[in-house]
């Protein structure tokens, strides 16, 4: 009884428990369904899920670069070049106007606060620029709101500048050529990317469609200073690992019309003394300079470690600070001063300041100055603005020259100290003015490799205001490449 009765108390006990346990789980429940609910939420509020990226440009001395900025009911950020030749400028032009207005009939013109804003952006890059003849690649980005995916697409121009013409395929071949040309081309592009793709019936089939020699599937390549890059859309190659084929111009020199080959080899950098100095040129002082800048510091590693490297050197350099990152390594910043190089500033934020109001700009650079002075003492003598980017207004308010770059590393991309060495070794001339960014390991392992490698072959160090000083001042909105 006793027995039976203990049973029956421990029997309620259990129910009482498992009805409270039913109770919490289904609290817990609803609470988690509203919480996954409110994220869900936020997210399509806040996050729109993929961002256009913003549009770039690579600065080219020669080469003046415009920025059309659109802010309404949908954002537009196109880039485009400005040459000497006006026919080429009106090709263009034409090209991103029409872009744009492509972009502008199919956007609703609504911006709303799920997904944000339609968006476009064109970046450019001007792979080749001679004498006669520039090439430009467009990346156009396009997301409209409320959808999930970024369309890209690409374009390329190529043209002659002295004529204006713009060159198609056909064009940079040797006329007699033509017809051999375009089959090489697409003998080289088939069995290139078969090697990518492996050979099933279905990719081969595409492959073999989408590189037949026609004009057609030739029609977007770009040209740099070796090579010839072709562009083949997924629809002609139906694959997304690779959808571009490079071919170096040396193999096929022999069909490629004249006014493609480089005319003469440049100078030999690689010689030391005089080799490269044109007597009555602006190098012709004996020497050969060369200006490292570093962008983007203080980091608080590599920025000590970049110093220790050139004090060992006993050489100087120019570094490019940002505002925003000087308490990162303030005493670095200090130090370099110290110890002879030139602090000079890269802006506040790193925002591209032709986009900002007037008042955002000033704020970009008086504030970078201002705190530059208190840590060196010494207001900045050079700026140098993020991607590049400048317009007349941002010219005309400068009290410093403004400087840019004539060697990109490219190290911010690579981020592989062997292939920065190689590049800069391959393409250094006396004059030069060295973009790299002292805020990876593998932009300062590649300079503690060239400072000596260059000073093998006679170059002396200096900083951007000791190039300027040596090879011929600039005033205040002067825009400086390099001194060569
Ligand atoms: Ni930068």
């Amino acid at each position: 009884m006793r027995m039976k009765r203990a049973k029956h108390k421990s029997d309620k006990l259990f129910q009482r428990s498992v009805g409270r346990k039913l109770t919490w789980l289904k609290v817990l429940s609803i609470c988690v369904m509203l919480a996954v609910l409110v994220i869900a939420f936020v997210r399509a509020e806040t996050q729109p899920k993929v961002v256009v990226p913003p549009a770039q440009y690579e600065s080219v001395e020669g080469i003046e670069v415009a920025l059309i900025h659109q802010e309404d009911n949908c954002s537009v950020e196109a880039y485009y070049p400005c040459t000497e030749n006006e026919q080429v400028n009106a090709s263009v032009k034409a090209f991103v106007d029409d872009t744009i207005e492509r972009f502008k009939g199919n956007t609703s013109g609504k911006s709303s606060r799920i997904g944000g804003t339609d968006e476009l952006s064109v970046s450019l890059k001007v792979t080749r620029f001679d004498k006669d003849l520039v090439s430009f690649l467009f990346h156009s980005y396009t997301r409209y709101k409320g959808q999930r995916s970024l369309e890209h697409s690409i374009n390329t121009m190529t043209f002659d500048l002295s004529s204006g013409e713009q060159y198609d395929i056909a064009a940079i071949f040797n006329k007699d050529k033509s017809d051999e040309s375009l089959q090489t081309l697409s003998q080289l592009a088939y069995n290139g990317l078969k090697e990518v793709y492996g050979e099933t019936e279905e990719t081969s089939n595409t492959l073999k469609q989408g590189t037949a020699p026609t004009d057609e599937n030739f029609s977007l390549f770009a040209l740099d200073k070796d090579t010839l890059r072709l562009y083949l859309p997924q629809c002609q190659i139906d694959a997304s690992q690779k959808d571009t084929f490079d071919i170096p111009l040396e193999t096929i020199k022999s069909l490629l019309s004249k006014r493609l080959l480089p005319a003469e080899e440049p100078p030999e950098p690689t010689k030391p003394s005089s080799q490269g100095n044109k007597p009555g040129g602006p190098s012709n002082d004996g020497k050969k300079l060369v200006a490292f800048t570093f962008d983007d510091g203080p980091h608080g590693k590599y920025t000590p470690r970049l110093l220790d490297i050139l004090k060992a050197e006993n050489i100087h350099a120019t570094f490019f600070i940002l505002g925003c990152n000087i308490s990162n390594a303030p005493e670095a910043v200090t130090r370099a001063a110290q110890e002879g190089h030139q602090v000079a500033s890269h802006t506040f934020n790193h925002k591209n300041l032709t986009k900002l109001s007037q008042e955002k700009q000033k704020q970009e650079i008086d504030d970078t100055a201002d705190l530059i002075e208190k840590l060196t003492g010494s207001r900045p003598t050079g700026m140098r603005p993020p991607y590049g980017a400048k317009d007349k207004t941002l010219l005309s308010r400068l009290d410093t020259p403004l400087i840019l770059w004539s060697l990109d590393t490219r190290d911010w991309d690579v981020r592989n100290a062997d292939t920065i060495y190689k590049h800069v070794m391959e393409t250094v001339k006396n004059g030069d003015i060295v973009l790299f960014h002292d805020i990876y390991e593998t932009s300062v392992a590649a300079a503690e490799r060239l400072i000596p490698a260059l000073k093998k072959q006679g170059y002396t160090f200096v900083t951007v205001d000791e190039l300027l000083a040596a090879r011929g001042e600039a005033g205040p909105g002067d825009v400086v490449h390099s001194r060569r």
